[in-house]
């Protein structure tokens, strides 16, 4: 248990960063009042309306003396931000970019990544960055005065810029060629892309049964997960009886279901055709497995 106002914020916040992660990094490119460029990354970041397409992202008081940041003071003075993402290959660029130079030292040239002239804005977009989106402030709402407390960045996004490269056939972006990083606590990252990316497909507007209308042979599964048995409860409706017929038959299910050990053998049998991707046929062996279940 964890009381906020008790606990120092430095370990508040490796808390909070732990907890709400992984994060998307905002890469802000901004300019000061002279156009002197500054690039930072923001992990306090996420995109929050797409109609209009708006992002918000947080700058913070420093912990440790209160200050605030050069990204903070070049919004203030200009009004515009473009937000790069940022992918596995630039990550160690991005990181460098995030040592707190002074003011007047450009970090397009500290970290070595490429200045690009945005369409509408005046700051650069990072040229390796796979997406970059061209921002105006609409508004700065600031959550406190002491270190820690964040500044909420409020940006419509005005102009959009996607790598071809990232897009596939049907004009969408392919994860694994994006390749995005996102922060977690500490020094930890995340990489989106190869193993770690998942589809879950759910239909949004179809009836899925839900957990409470599986007997409880099957909610209270010895051998099921949790993910796994949501996989039959995602289903609209059960196999059908000609189906159920046909499946009993099978000489592996009709053995199993005579013997003593049965329902325990035949969730095995239905775990495997779950991670085959065959959903219905382990409905199907769920249900031929019920009248076992004491
Ligand atoms: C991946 C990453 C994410 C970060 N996220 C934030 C954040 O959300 N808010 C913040 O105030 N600082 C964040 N920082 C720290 C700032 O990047 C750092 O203080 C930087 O020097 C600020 O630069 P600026 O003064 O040029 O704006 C992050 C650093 C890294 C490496």
């Amino acid at each position: 248990m964890i009381d906020p106002k008790q606990l120092a914020v430095k370990d508040l916040h490796q808390f909070i960063l732990g907890t709400v992660a992984p994060r998307p990094i905002a890469f802000a490119s901004t300019v000061d009042a002279q156009g002197v460029p500054n690039l930072a990354p923001y992990s306090f970041f996420n995109a929050f309306s797409s109609n209009p397409p708006v992002l918000v992202f947080s700058s913070n008081r420093k912990v440790n003396d209160n200050q605030t940041k050069d990204t903070l003071h070049n919004i203030r003075e200009t009004g515009e931000v473009v937000i790069n993402s940022v992918n596995f290959s630039m990550m160690r660029q991005m990181a460098l970019a995030s040592v707190e130079y002074p003011a007047s030292i450009d970090e397009f040239i500290k970290s070595g990544l490429t200045p690009v002239a945005s369409d509408l804005v005046k700051p650069f977009r990072v040229a390796e960055s796979p997406s970059q989106m061209e921002c105006k402030v609409k508004d700065i709402i600031t959550l406190g005065d002491q270190g820690g407390a964040g500044h909420l960045i409020i940006c419509d996004v005005i102009r959009m810029h996607i790598h071809e490269a990232v897009i596939d056939e049907q004009n969408r972006i392919d994860p694994h060629r994006m390749d995005l990083v996102g922060r977690m606590g500490r020094a930890y990252y995340v990489r989106a892309s190869g193993p770690a990316v998942y589809t879950v497909h759910q239909p949004v507007n179809e009836m899925a049964m839900g957990f409470d209308q599986l007997p409880e042979s099957i909610r209270r599964s010895p051998v099921l997960t949790g993910n796994e048995i949501a996989e039959i409860a995602a289903l609209t409706e059960w196999p059908s009886q000609p189906a159920l017929d046909l499946l009993s038959l099978e000489p592996a299910v009709a053995e199993l279901v005579l013997q003593e050990e049965g329902y325990m053998h035949l969730h095995e049998l239905a775990r495997k055709a779950i991670i085959a991707g065959s959903v219905d046929r382990a409905a199907g062996i769920l249900l031929l497995a019920d009248p076992l279940y004491t």
